[in-house]
Formats: C-alpha cells, structure tokens, sequence
C-alpha cells in the first residue's frame, strides 16, 4: 500500500490510473478505523481496480465548540487495517496543503441541509460537500463509498453528483452495528462504560418505531413524542438533538408515514453526539 500525502502527486498518480484503463474507488474518512470504515473497503474493493481511502480531518465541516481538536486518531493503526483490507493507496494530506488560506469557493446543497444535522451543525455541509468535490477531483474516482449512518450526507452527495454532473458513482453502504445494536462510530471512543451500555437504546428505540409503523401507527408526531419519551425513560443522561421522521430523498419532514420513511437521530449522550437512522417504512 502507498501513503501518499500530497493532493497534486495523488492527482497525478490516479490520472494514470485512469489512462490506464483502471477502474478506480474512493472510501473518503476522517479515520480512527472501525469495522464500518472496514466494510467500506471491502466494498470498495469489490467495485474497483484500484482502491483509494482519504484520511482527512476535514476542518471546515466543524463548527465552533465542535470536536475538531480532539477528533480521535491513531495513523499506524489506521494504515495497518487499510492495509489488511486491500487499500492500494492511502491518501493522508495536511490541512495546508488541501485548503489555501484565502479559499473561498464552496459547494452547497442547503435545501437538503434544512433539516435533521444541517439544522445543529449550520456549516456542517458544506464543509462536507466541498472536501469530498476537492477529494472527487483529486482522487479521480469512478466510485465512491459512503456509510448509510450518515444518511443525510448520502443524501447531501448524491444530489450534489446528479446537480453538477459529476460522473461519480455514490455507492451506499448499510449501517455497520455492533452485536448490541450500537452503529459503530469513531466518536463512540468519547462514550464511558456506562454510557456504551445504554447506547445501543437508540437502535432499539427506532425498530421500536418500525414496529408502531407495521402496526399501523400513521402519525409522525406520535411516534416522535413515543421515541422521546422512551429515550428519556431508558437513557439516563441523555439529551435529544433531534428526533425527525423525513423523506429518505429529499430530507423533508412528514407529518404522516404513509410511504418511504426515514427516523433519523441525534441524541447527546456525555461527551459524544450520537447519531442513527433506521427506514421505517419502505
Ligand atoms: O463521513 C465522513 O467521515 C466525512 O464527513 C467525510 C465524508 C469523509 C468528509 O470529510
């Protein structure tokens, strides 16, 4: 596995690739690898010649009093596991070296960042959906992986490729969860014991709801107010961002569940913000 650093040499590398005919993907990450950033790969690599994986702390998706400084990281650990999992070249640039310091072109998709996290984290995606345009036109992918925890980026990117025309397959991959139902997270390394022990009410919170749903329960604010109150009861500590049930494509909210639906959360839980997603209705 190559470790390359600089954005122009790996821009330089992957146009060859591409010349040569080769079929290449890009996993972007911020890393402290789990079995999630794992099963990207693997997808990875079953979509493509040559698999790429970015590892960059994107600083202009942090807003103030957010975790920037503290973001969990480990490069010898992380390079060991891309490399176990067939990575061919991780990319692992400086923030100087992606970001002038007078940059200011930047991509936007705000209808679909009313909602949900785009409505806590006001610059949130933007900054996400700049770094992966820049990671898009430095990496040259052909696809591109991305975990389906993060759905409302999923959501975010995918428009983002069909508005500005760019040939980039967004692959979507399903949440990665521990045995107790926890999605597995970077940021679950801020949780105490206590709190990993409870965490996992959030997943069993949402096939609550799924299950209200297959029963016949239509009403959104109904089922919002029963997750609520749910958490309240079973997660001590815990403290809700948001609990919404929104259309799977274009993040709007509903009112009734009477077809494809998406409850997705944010729950503060000590130290971490967890998210969650489950579709409730197909
Ligand atoms: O999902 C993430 O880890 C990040 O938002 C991403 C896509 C790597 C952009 O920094």
């Amino acid at each position: 596995m190559e470790i390359i650093k600089n954005p122009q040499e790996l821009q330089k590398r992957a146009l060859e690739l591409r010349a040569q005919g080769k079929k290449v993907a890009l996993v972007p990450t911020m890393g402290y690898f789990h079995r999630g950033h794992a099963s990207l790969m693997d997808a990875a690599r079953k979509l493509a010649d040559v698999v790429i994986v970015s590892l960059f702390v994107n600083p202009t998706q942090f807003g103030p009093g957010e975790d920037l400084d503290n973001y969990p990281h480990d490069l010898e650990r992380d390079a060991a596991l891309a490399q176990e999992h067939g990575v061919d070249i991780l990319f692992t640039p400086t923030r100087d070296s992606m970001y002038y310091d007078d940059h200011c072109t930047w991509v936007e998709v705000p209808e679909l960042g009313v909602n949900l996290c785009g409505k806590s984290r006001p610059v949130h995606f933007r900054g996400v959906a700049t770094v992966v345009t820049k990671l898009f036109m430095v990496a040259q992918p052909q696809v591109a992986v991305f975990g389906q925890k993060d759905w409302q980026q999923l959501a975010i990117l995918k428009r983002m490729v069909r508005d500005l025309n760019i040939p980039v397959e967004i692959h979507a991959h399903e949440i990665v969860r521990e045995e107790s139902g926890l999605a597995l997270s970077s940021r679950n390394t801020y949780l105490t014991t206590e709190e990993k022990n409870v965490a996992p009410l959030l997943c069993k919170g949402l096939k609550m709801l799924r299950e209200m749903v297959e029963e016949g329960e239509e009403s959104a604010a109904r089922l919002k107010d029963e997750l609520e109150a749910f958490y309240a009861a079973n997660i001590p500590g815990s403290r809700v961002d948001y609990i919404e049930i929104v259309d799977p494509d274009n993040i709007t909210i509903l009112e009734r569940v009477d077809g494809p639906a998406l409850c997705a959360v944010a729950v503060y839980l000590g130290k971490a913000r967890l998210i969650d997603n489950l579709l409730i209705k197909v």
